[in-house]
């Protein structure tokens, strides 16, 4: 699993049974995010590459690829993961990294999703979960759950609702993936 912030939608696959004994570490390319912590707590080791010690962006790549395998992932899960992975990441994992974003792609990627799409006007916005290509929030559509806007939304009472969706949706995305009923096939979503 990859994090950089706090972790919530982290803690809800930790707090799955049927999810937690596949987590074999949590990385972050920040050493501050709560989502180690969340990792340590729940007995799942923990490590961070720094984004600064690295020389650019397909360096800093490798190395959390280097991570992964070192723990014996064998596929990665991004839960608020704020860095671009670059293709030699995602070619060490073809069609077995996720994402979880926070918006229904392919409208508004980014990290200002929410502010993004209140500020178009939209009156629907939601979440989306998809297999990761190197492109910023982009790839294969696994799962979309719709939150309707309200005339009176901010940024915080949107994305607390998003976040309501996420935290059912993640968990039976990724427990699906995990059970190898969930894959990309030829670039195509395949579910069993
Ligand atoms: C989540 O809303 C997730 O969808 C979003 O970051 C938040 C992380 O919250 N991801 C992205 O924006 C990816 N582009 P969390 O750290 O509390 O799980």
């Amino acid at each position: 699993m990859l994090a950089s912030g706090s972790g919530t939608n982290l803690q809800t696959l930790i707090d799955d049974p049927d999810v937690k004994g596949h987590i074999a570490c949590v990385v972050s390319d920040k050493p501050s995010a709560l989502a180690l912590e969340r990792a340590r707590q729940g007995g799942i080791p923990a490590e961070v590459v720094s984004w600064g010690k690295h020389g650019s962006r397909e360096l800093f790549s490798i190395a959390l690829a280097d991570v992964v395998e070192k723990h014996g992932g064998k596929g990665v899960i991004l839960a608020g993961f704020m860095r671009i992975l670059s293709k030699p990441f995602v070619d060490r994992f073809p069609g077995r990294v996720i994402n979880i974003h926070p918006s229904l792609l392919p409208s508004f990627p980014g990290r200002r999703a929410v502010e993004d799409a209140l500020s178009h006007g939209v009156k629907v916005s939601g979440v989306t979960v998809h297999f990761v290509d190197e492109q910023v929030d982009h790839g294969p559509i696994i799962a979309q759950r719709a939150v309707p806007v309200r005339s009176d939304d901010t940024v915080e009472t949107l994305h607390a609702r998003v976040q309501e969706e996420e935290y059912q949706l993640y968990p039976e995305v990724v427990r699906a993936f995990v059970d190898g009923r969930l894959g990309l096939v030829d670039g195509k979503v395949v579910w069993d």
